[in-house]
């Protein structure tokens, strides 16, 4: 793929934008409000969610020049590029085809992947973790003891665990119970003993996913659980040959590059579910690593999951700009960091079930967009990502939003909420539903157009800051797809715009391998300190001299 990546500071749309932000800069949301039609010329359809961008510092005529900036700046033919796939991940020659994990059934896409067709891969895999999951759930698949599956534990970290962990959060209500899972992800060991406490290790069958097979995090854990196994099975009588009791009790999901590692761990083949070099951790939730969820939530709700998404993906690549919600939020976004330089951005479920939802969507953004040079390895001149943070309404109304009303940063906020609760309501929780609901809709119109001029000074809310509404249904396995999608298209299309890869990480690795090198210092007092920096050099000090 040509390689010209040039700054959208000279796109004509950008210089546009630089006159329209001189105009706008002096105006208000109470005073763009007086247009009656606003709100109608703002808001937009994307699947089961009505999305309102009223509440932001734009006038409407502005998603005329954002459809501009993303057609300039090429994101429709990034994002035919990335279908047809094209190693559009430039830095590791890869494609980026996590919208074909979501494709219809039966179709060819075209792309082939060691001689096959990247789909059929996908769905073979797919087939594999449903018939696994059908055969586990119906007791067909048992462990030592003749024991049935009651818990699975997903033992993974980052794009291994996140996604998984947030839908399973999500949509645990949905489960009929026979299988619930846990996740570890943490190397902290109290994070593995929490989640196995209570746990009969006869009936636990765990899933080591890992993409790689070597994340330091997942194989401690990965060899914990092997320990945990063993001996909770022999103290039960249960244990007949240990390399059998692994591969009863153990699956494994990394790509097939790395399968030898899964097997050297004791997984069989035919229990590893592949995770493919075109697909990022960050947006695999619905591919293999999804594995977890088919097993305690079932295929069907799975495969709901992936409707969602899929219906999603085809209102993105199908709506001109203008018309494209998704497309107008990652301009918007664009729009508050480089001409507001707004730093972050909060994400607001007003619904207990996606409390994960602002920790899976700080991986999604800020590991895709945290970047600092464009596709050319060159230097680039704004700010790219944003930080991503937030927490669930209405809970975070009674923490951290005194600042969002009265603080002196500007954080445009997303509120996400359902007009329908996902579990049936008596009278009275109706009724706190609707409580629940009132503040989504207050905070918002809080935080636009304040309190006016009259109160005093301290007690004075501003006004004027931005809000985006997504507004559904109710939650389900099909609008939590939507969501995903939704969110994942946002961070495509900025990453195009400030011609950055949002699809490698290479920042992660110095953090890690330095950890290696003080991992290897820390055990022993007589080691060598001389050559690390003094704040380093005395945090282990400082160790030594307090552990016990
Ligand atoms: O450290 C970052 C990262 O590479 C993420 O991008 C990834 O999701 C996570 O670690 C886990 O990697 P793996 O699946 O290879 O264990």
């Amino acid at each position: 793929m040509a390689l010209s990546p040039q700054s959208p500071r000279h796109l004509p749309a950008w210089e546009k934008l630089e006159r329209y932000f001189e105009d706008a800069k002096g105006k208000t949301l109470s005073s763009w409000f007086k247009d009656p039609g606003r709100t109608e010329k703002l808001s937009f359809a994307v699947g089961d969610f009505n999305v309102d961008l009223s509440k932001n510092l734009i006038d409407p005529e502005i998603t005329g020049i954002f459809a501009e900036l993303a057609n300039q700046a090429g994101i429709p033919e990034r994002a035919s590029a990335m279908v047809r796939g094209e190693e559009i991940n430039v830095s590791e020659g890869r494609a980026v085809l996590h919208p074909l994990l979501r494709s219809p059934r039966g179709m060819q896409s075209g792309v082939l992947s060691g001689g096959i067709d990247a789909l059929e891969k996908i769905q073979g895999v797919l087939e594999r973790m449903y018939s696994f999951a059908r055969e586990v759930r119906s007791g067909k698949i048992r462990m030592e003891g003749a024991r049935r599956v009651k818990t699975v534990v997903n033992i993974g970290i980052g794009g291994s665990d996140l996604g998984p962990e947030m839908v399973y959060g999500a949509l645990q209500n949905k489960s009929d119970g026979s299988l619930s899972a846990r996740f570890i992800s943490n190397i902290d060991p109290s994070s593995f003993i929490e989640a196995v406490r209570g746990l009969d290790p006869a009936s636990t069958l765990f899933l080591v996913a890992s993409k790689s097979f070597s994340t330091q995090e997942t194989l401690s854990n990965a060899a914990q659980a092997k320990k945990w196994l063993l001996k909770g099975l022999g103290e039960r009588g249960v244990l007949e040959s240990e390399g059998e009791a692994v591969a009863r009790h153990f699956a494994g999901i990394c790509s097939m590059e790395n399968l030898q590692k899964a097997e050297e761990f004791g997984i069989r083949p035919e229990n590893v579910f592949e995770m493919f070099p075109f697909i990022g951790g960050r947006y695999s939730v619905d591919s293999s690593v999804g594995l977890s969820l088919v097993l305690s939530l079932g295929p069907e709700t799975f495969e709901r999951f992936l409707e969602g998404l899929r219906a999603v993906d085809e209102y993105f690549f199908s709506t001109s700009a203008e018309e494209n919600a998704i497309i107008q939020m990652a301009m918007l976004n664009v729009w508050y960091a480089d001409f507001f330089k707004a730093e972050t951005h909060a994400i607001l479920p007003y619904n207990d079930y996606l409390g994960r939802l602002p920790a899976y969507l700080q991986q999604l953004t800020m590991e895709s967009n945290g970047k600092r040079v464009d596709l050319a390895g060159k230097e680039v001149d704004l700010h790219t990502g944003e930080i991503y943070w937030g927490g669930v309404g209405t809970n975070s109304q009674h923490s951290f939003f005194q600042l969002l009303h009265q603080g002196t940063h500007l954080i445009p906020a997303d509120f996400i909420a359902f007009a329908n609760n996902s579990n049936q309501l008596d009278e009275e929780e109706e009724e706190m539903q609707e409580r629940l609901l009132s503040s989504f809709i207050a905070q918002s119109a809080a935080l636009a157009f304040g309190s006016g001029e009259e109160a005093a000074a301290e007690r004075r809310c501003p006004g004027n800051r931005p809000s985006t509404s997504i507004f559904g249904r109710v939650l389900s396995a099909y609008t939590l797809g939507e969501l995903i999608a939704l969110y994942e298209h946002i961070v495509f299309c900025q990453g195009v715009v400030w011609g950055i890869n949002s699809f490698d990480q290479f920042g992660v690795e110095l953090g890690k391998k330095l950890s290696r090198r003080i991992f290897s210092l820390l055990s022993d007092t007589d080691s060598n300190l001389s050559g690390l920096d003094s704040s380093t050099r005395r945090l282990i000090e400082w160790y030594w001299e307090h552990r016990s």
